[in-house]
């Protein structure tokens, strides 16, 4: 188990895992600078939902404390929540994140004065806070999980969300992980998932790390392998949940969805509540971000793959639509349609 995200001693830096030199080295970045953090969130050095979330509360916390005595420090607080915001769109977890973050400052200001070290103190114990929360939400996410499969069943799962992308077990690997610690042996099956590769590097580093059973396959593969009746349910996680249930998760994910219905198998959505943004209506309002060309025409390829002249496009989400999933798990139990009602309903409890 790695600590993919946490505080260096002295809590003058974020130090992260770089998610960007899995598997292939176990690197840490000491991030001290909003320039370093931005890069680390927009080159996926640290990535998944989740874990970006908890993050940009530790790295809101460092980038505080190093406000000059000068300026205005709600101000510049302000400028540097909006900078490490606009880095990527898709998953909610960063915005909510970071607002948690101002919040507490604000309500310190209200109750404390203008106290700097109270203000702190207070960022602190909402970035631990953050990360606290997401391993017991992983923890019970896994309960939930477990009660969807049975022992020996093939679990096929896209795009990483896993330990990695939040802070222990993850979001649609908790079961499987908690299963395995149970006695459960699942078959694995982890999309390597075009063009970052997430599954293949990310996924298939953790889950054979962690024991488990697991067979990597080609994005295209899916169909095979579903056909084969090796797959008995699809388990993904989420960027953003809208509030008909309309799900954004890695590019590709809708693919899968539409496969999973096509041969009857169930489709499951695994999120914290914190991932759902009820304010937008439907998948339409979700922003979906682009990334860089050479990331599709030349990515982990030794040399450019495609032709120089070769027009690239490169979602880096998709949204699935809600009626082809089965259920969007949470920490705070099992959503089904009309998610419409059950989505709210879990929001308030
Ligand atoms: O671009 P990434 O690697 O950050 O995309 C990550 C995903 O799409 C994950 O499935 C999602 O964030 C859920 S992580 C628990």
């Amino acid at each position: 188990m790695y600590d993919n995200v946490k505080l260096s001693e002295d809590e003058t830096a974020v130090v992260i895992l770089d998610q960007t030199k899995l598997p292939g080295k176990i690197e840490y970045l000491n991030l001290k600078t909003a320039a370093e953090m931005k890069n680390a969130i927009m080159t996926l050095q640290v990535r998944g939902a989740p874990a970006i979330g908890i993050f940009a509360g530790y790295a809101l916390f460092v980038l505080a404390k190093s406000i000059p005595q000068t300026a205005n420090f709600s101000a510049t607080l302000k400028e540097l929540r909006n900078y490490l915001n606009a880095t990527r769109p898709t998953a909610v977890n960063l915005s909510k994140a970071l607002d948690r973050m101002m919040n507490v400052a604000r309500n310190t200001v209200k109750s404390s004065g203008k106290n700097r070290e109270k203000i702190l103190e207070a960022l602190w114990r909402e970035a631990r806070l953050i990360q606290h929360e997401d391993v017991a939400t992983c923890r019970s996410i896994a309960e939930y999980a477990l009660s969807l499969v049975k022992d020996r069943q093939g679990i096929l799962t896209y795009c990483n969300a896993g330990a990695l992308a939040t802070s222990r077990y993850g979001t649609a690997t908790g079961g499987i992980f908690l299963g395995a610690e149970r006695g459960y042996n699942f078959k694995v099956y982890c999309c390597e998932t075009r063009p970052l590769m997430q599954g293949a590097r990310l996924t298939a580093f953790e889950l054979v790390e962690g024991g488990i059973d697991t067979t990597l396959i080609c994005d295209s593969m899916a169909s095979k392998v579903m056909a084969e009746g090796r797959i008995h349910a699809c388990f993904v996680g989420c960027d953003r949940v809208a509030a008909n249930g309309d799900t954004a998760n890695k590019i590709g994910t809708s693919m899968i969805a539409v496969l999973a219905k096509h041969y009857r198998i169930p489709f499951y959505v695994f999120c914290p509540t914190s991932t759902l943004d009820l304010s937008c209506k439907n998948g339409k309002e979700i922003p979906i971000e682009t990334r860089p060309d050479d990331e599709v025409h030349s990515g982990y390829f030794r040399e450019r793959l495609a032709p120089e002249d070769v027009k690239i496009y490169n979602p880096s989400f998709d949204v699935t639509p809600a009626d082809l999933i089965t259920a969007i798990v949470t920490e705070k139990g099992v959503c089904r349609a009309p998610y419409g009602e059950s989505l709210k309903k879990i929001s308030a409890m």
